[in-house]
């Protein structure tokens, strides 16, 4: 199976809030993304537009020509925009308002009547659904029950062992994914994969559709242009 790259743009706004204006522009850095042959452009709206800001979403509806997915907290707020946006999908992650990034998946057997109704409404829309999730085997089989198309593991936990014992790292994520195939779950994966240990994940997980990568793309973005960006400047001020 192919793998898809979603690029997570939210780095981006951060850098442009961070000064005021425009700079750097979110929309042109997707529809580049896109161009340099990205398969989709995934958001994650926060209800304090630390980063991506509702006017984002909608900018990016307009533009984005690949899969465009729109990762949240399911409020009335966001569902609403969801519905109004209709991304190809809809990323459901159970966040804290105030919640730095995102650190675990769903308790899908507490949540399970919940994550029904909105998986519900929003597949009536056409939009396909994901939840963010830990993989243990329990949490897959409420997925199953809130009826979602896919999940998406959280990868935070591989990346953080990848280094000390790779094989052990990644072995429950295997093992789901395995399930996920009986289960006839789609499985998406993301949080902190780079690439260090993109490849190895992948390799391990043949069902692997789709990963959203935004930090490490972005880091690995300013270090891979840091020598031809200084020498551009240095040739600016006629000392190169
Ligand atoms: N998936 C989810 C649910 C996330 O919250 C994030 C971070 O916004 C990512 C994937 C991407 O993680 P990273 O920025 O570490 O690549």
């Amino acid at each position: 199976m192919n793998t898809k790259l979603s690029v997570n743009v939210n780095k981006i706004a951060l850098l442009r809030n961070s000064r005021g204006g425009n700079v750097p522009n979110v929309v042109q850095f997707a529809k580049d993304c896109e161009r340099f042959g990205a398969d989709g452009i995934t958001v994650h709206p926060r209800l304090d537009e630390r980063h991506i800001t509702r006017d984002d979403v909608y900018a990016l509806k307009e533009v984005v020509t690949t899969e465009f997915n729109i990762e949240g907290y399911p409020s009335e707020d966001f569902i609403q925009m969801v519905l109004d946006v209709k991304p190809t999908q809809c990323t459901l992650v159970p966040d804290a308002p105030d919640q730095l990034t995102s650190d675990h998946g769903w308790d899908t057997l507490k949540h399970e009547a919940f994550l029904r109704d909105v998986i519900r409404e929003l597949q009536k829309s056409g939009i396909r659904v994901s939840l963010f999730i830990d993989p243990v085997r329990a949490l897959l089989e409420g997925a199953i029950k809130t009826e979602t198309d896919r999940i998406e593991f959280y990868t935070g936990p591989y990346a953080h062992d990848y280094s000390l014992n790779r094989e052990e790292a990644v072995k429950s994520f295997a093992l789901a994914a395995q399930w996920c195939d009986e289960l006839q779950l789609g499985v998406n994966a993301g949080h902190d994969l780079s690439l260090q240990n993109l490849r190895y994940f992948r390799e391990q997980l043949p069902n692997l559709m789709e990963v959203s990568i935004g930090h490490a793309l972005v880091n690995d973005c300013l270090y891979l242009g840091l020598q031809n960006v200084v020498s551009m400047y240095k040739r600016e001020l006629g000392t190169l």
